[in-house]
């Protein structure tokens, strides 16, 4: 929504889960009627992440701004006692 205020006419949005692009789609539709591409993405997954650029140049031509916001939330633990395997997940990509 912050990049649509700003000014931005042509938005991609990106997220694993399919309900809750939809549910932004129609915010930001309904907002401001931009043109808006949805796309489906796993970032933890090099090649659902070519997908969504691939997707977006063909439909845009280009991308000008990203921003990186997909992420989980720890268990209510200090860093240093969580278990490393979340880490050692994304390490391992
Ligand atoms: N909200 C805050 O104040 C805050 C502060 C500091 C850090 N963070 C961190 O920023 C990140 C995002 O926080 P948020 O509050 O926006 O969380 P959120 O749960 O509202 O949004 C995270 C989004 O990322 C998506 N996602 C998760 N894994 C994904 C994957 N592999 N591929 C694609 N999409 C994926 C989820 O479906 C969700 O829509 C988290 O890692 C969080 O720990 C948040």
């Amino acid at each position: 929504m912050s990049f649509v205020k700003e000014g931005c006419t042509k938005i991609v949005i990106a997220d694993r889960n399919s309900d809750g692009l939809e549910e932004t789609s129609k915010l930001i539709d309904a907002a401001t009627g931009c043109d808006i591409l949805k796309v489906q993405t796993d970032v933890s997954k090099p090649d659902s992440v070519q997908n969504m650029v691939d997707q977006t140049v063909e439909k845009f031509g280009r991308i000008d701004y990203v921003c990186n916001a997909a992420g989980i939330r720890s268990p209510r633990q200090v860093r240093w006692r969580a278990a490393t395997k979340p880490i050692d997940r994304h390490a391992e990509q």
